[in-house]
């Protein structure tokens, strides 16, 4: 099986790249699934409910969300409506939506995804660690899903690397959100697991994590907020990573990033080139 995961799309550029690119990429790569984290989609902030319509219409299976899931007030509701949008799932019992979803591939494989916040420099919510192996205990690789994808939306490095190892064969891939920036340590852990520390953004790359760089450098220097966070207006570069997963093990054969746009070097994995 492959799958797509693309990191959180920043404004309209995000989005702008992610739509015009992915019906082109679902094809010239054969895609069986797509994942995109959307917490920033609506001009940094959130998500709304057409801009999910759109994702959806693009070619996104799940949007997948973070710290900034409830920016837009609108998706406290209309989140229990739609199966494809998730949220971290260690949000405090009672919050509207859900943690986790199971959803057919285009080939018919079911696909288990869940999101989780990390709780380093995060808003503290309840462990993710203790919130996954619940999941992934309920719904067993090869017996409740045929892959189980998970997207660690947290910002330090360690935290998503010990979830990493945690559910290494046990899970498809652990896919790091939320820093903005990829890191160049992909890889498919000992037990099958692929990981990253983090997928990056589909965002415009000139710019402080996808927003103007003029409000972030004023508010280091003086420490006053003056305006609104923007997302900066150049066009967006998609990041992401592609995984090979095996049918019959559900685990990983191989992963790679995947970066298309201005401004950071571009990568495609090898063995979808061909
Ligand atoms: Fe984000
Ligand atoms: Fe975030």
């Amino acid at each position: 099986m492959r799958l797509l995961f693309l990191g959180d799309i920043v404004g309209r550029p995000g989005r702008k790249a992610v739509i015009d690119a992915l019906p082109g990429l679902r094809r010239r790569y054969a895609l069986d699934f797509v994942i995109i984290n959307g917490e920033n989609a609506a001009g940094g902030f959130g998500i709304t409910e057409a801009i999910l319509e759109e994702l959806i219409a693009a070619g996104a299976d799940v949007v997948t969300l973070g710290n900034h899931a409830f920016d837009q007030k609108e998706a406290l509701v209309f989140i229990e409506r739609h199966e494809r949008l998730i949220r971290p799932i260690n949000y405090p019992q009672g919050t509207p939506g859900r943690g986790a979803t199971l959803l057919k591939s285009a080939g018919g494989a079911e696909v288990l995804v869940i999101n989780a916040m990390g709780r380093i420099f995060m808003p503290e919510l309840d462990c993710p660690f203790r919130a996954i192996d619940a999941e992934i205990t309920a719904c067993r690789l090869k017996q409740g899903a045929d892959a189980i994808v998970i997207d660690f939306h947290a910002e330090a490095t360690s935290e998503k690397q010990a979830m990493g190892y945690f559910v290494d064969g046990r899970a498809s891939a652990v896919i790091g959100t939320h820093t903005h920036a990829p890191t160049a340590d992909e890889r498919v852990l000992p037990s099958g697991t692929a990981f990253i520390s983090d997928v990056g953004m589909c965002g415009d790359y000139n710019s402080v994590l996808g927003m103007d760089v003029e409000e972030p450098i004023s508010r280091f220097l003086t420490k006053i907020p003056r305006q609104r966070f923007e997302p900066a207006r150049g066009p967006a570069t998609l990041s992401g990573l592609a995984v090979e997963i095996d049918d019959k093990t559900g685990l990983a054969v191989r992963c790679g990033a995947l970066r298309m746009g201005p401004n950071l070097e571009p990568a495609e994995p090898a063995f979808w080139a061909a």
